[in-house]
């Protein structure tokens, strides 16, 4: 199958899914294991959800929903890491050779190149979806755009789930 139509079919079983799910919780539940099970070269795939600091803590980035071995990194402080940078920025980060990225934070040896795109809210950062792969440049124009249509739609579901009475 080409890359092409590869990710032009994960799109509409994201969309048929997301269609089903109103609960954003479970859309993300089932959406990780969706792109990891389809996407062979997804190989690590989860959620980080923004925590608000109290006063005396700074936001932090939480491990929600995810598919593949334990990471050790479940609380990202904003300034940290790969996720940290998608998140203060609220742009779609994309490392081809985490090898070459100072701000990586190691969470299997096999990862060596990955992707994170912001979840947005009403135009603010309320997470982000993060993709790690054992392939070097393994998030190309086409599986960008599929993770960038994924994170709009948890963003949407959780904005309808908002203002749910
Ligand atoms: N590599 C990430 C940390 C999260 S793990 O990949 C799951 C980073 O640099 O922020």
């Amino acid at each position: 199958m080409s890359n092409e139509f590869r990710t032009e079919a994960v799109k509409a079983e994201i969309t048929a899914l997301a269609s089903r799910c109103n609960a954003p919780q479970e859309l993300m539940s089932r959406m990780v294991k969706l792109l990891h099970d389809r996407m062979l070269k997804f190989n690590w795939v989860g959620f980080y959800m923004l925590e608000d600091g109290s006063s005396s803590e700074s936001p932090m980035l939480v491990l929600g929903p995810f598919e593949g071995a334990m990471t050790p990194h479940t609380r990202i402080p904003l300034n940290q890491g790969i996720c940290g940078a998608a998140a203060s920025t609220g742009k779609t980060v994309v490392v081809d050779d985490v090898s070459q990225d100072s701000r990586y934070l190691a969470c299997s040896i096999e990862t060596k190149s990955e992707i994170v795109v912001p979840v947005l809210v009403g135009g603010k950062v309320r997470g982000e979806l993060d993709i790690d792969s054992h392939f070097l440049a393994a998030f190309g124009r086409e599986e960008r755009d599929l993770v960038e249509y994924c994170a709009k739609l948890v963003g949407k579901t959780l904005e309808q789930s908002s203002k749910a009475p």
